[in-house]
């Protein structure tokens, strides 16, 4: 099957297929998630609180997202890989989220980069455009704002907010990103950003309207991870597997019933005897 680009995706928006994407975060989840078929392989900053055990995204480096950029990549052979920028990546001055988005694509080599925020991050998204980074965007609720928003809840059920959030997903486009985020906005409000822009709506919690939709790896696997929210179905129940198999295991040692004898490595009865004579 062949790499999607950016322009296929909005062909597909435009022949109404649905674009699926998934998080992976390292070589077998990056691997799996392309066995399986998803159109984007994300290496969401969501790695910090699913893979690092931080609890928010806020303490995720540019040092980690390569990191698990590069492993992701070894793994993936033919699928579009995405990286996220994490927490003022892309701030301050555009040499410096130029100098950025250059290091996930040159030594993660992520296809494409993905941003938060609306109109006031445009001028990083046209800068990375015009230099020949795809970027995709990111709004309703921004993670990396959570100290501002307050919790991780529904964004745009007020007017304002919801006009806010229609102008925004128009600046992205504007701008020039391939595709939008929208996270938890109610599905109406999504719908009708979907119907208003030509740039692919990629929805997490953003209803049924939305161009593609995007999960976490570990929230759709159930994989110890630590959100529970109503817009995540569980498609797996890897925890209950992986621990039962632990446990399987630990008990057998302790009953030295592990290792068994196709476990193990013979040796020459009479080369052994010479060893302990
Ligand atoms: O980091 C992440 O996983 C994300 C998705 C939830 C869109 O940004
Ligand atoms: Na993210």
């Amino acid at each position: 099957r062949k790499m999607l680009n950016t322009g296929d995706m909005r062909k597909m928006k435009k022949e109404g297929q649905p674009i699926a994407m998934v998080t992976a975060y390292d070589y077998p989840s990056a691997k799996l998630a392309e066995e399986a078929g998803a159109d984007i392989i994300f290496v969401g900053d969501s790695l910090g609180m699913v893979v690092l055990g931080y609890d928010s995204t806020i303490p995720v480096t540019m040092e980690d997202m390569i990191h698990h950029t590069k492993a992701v990549t070894r793994a993936v052979k033919n699928s579009f890989v995405l990286a996220d920028m994490p927490f003022l990546s892309y701030h301050g001055s555009i040499d410096f989220t130029l100098r950025n988005a250059a290091r996930l694509m040159q030594e993660g080599m992520a296809k494409a980069v993905k941003l938060e925020g609306g109109a006031e991050i445009c001028d990083a998204v046209s800068a990375c455009v015009k230099a020949g980074v795809p970027v995709m965007g990111h709004i309703g609720l921004t993670p990396q704002a959570i100290n501002q928003l307050g919790g991780y809840k529904v964004q745009g059920k007020r007017v304002d907010q919801a006009i806010k959030l229609v102008e925004d997903a128009k600046a992205l486009e504007q701008a020039g990103a391939f595709a939008v985020v929208l996270e938890m906005v109610p599905e109406p409000l999504a719908a009708w950003i979907t119907e208003q822009i030509s740039i692919p709506t990629i929805g997490i919690g953003a209803g049924r309207g939305c161009d593609g939709q995007v999960l976490v790896y570990h929230d759709l696997l159930q994989y110890a991870s630590p959100v529970k929210a109503r817009f995540v179905k569980p498609y797996a129940n890897v925890q209950d597997i992986v621990r039962d198999a632990i446990g399987q295991y630990v008990k057998e040692v302790k009953a030295r019933m592990f290792p068994e004898e196709t476990h193990v490595f013979p040796m020459d009865a009479d080369v052994m005897d010479e060893v302990k004579s």
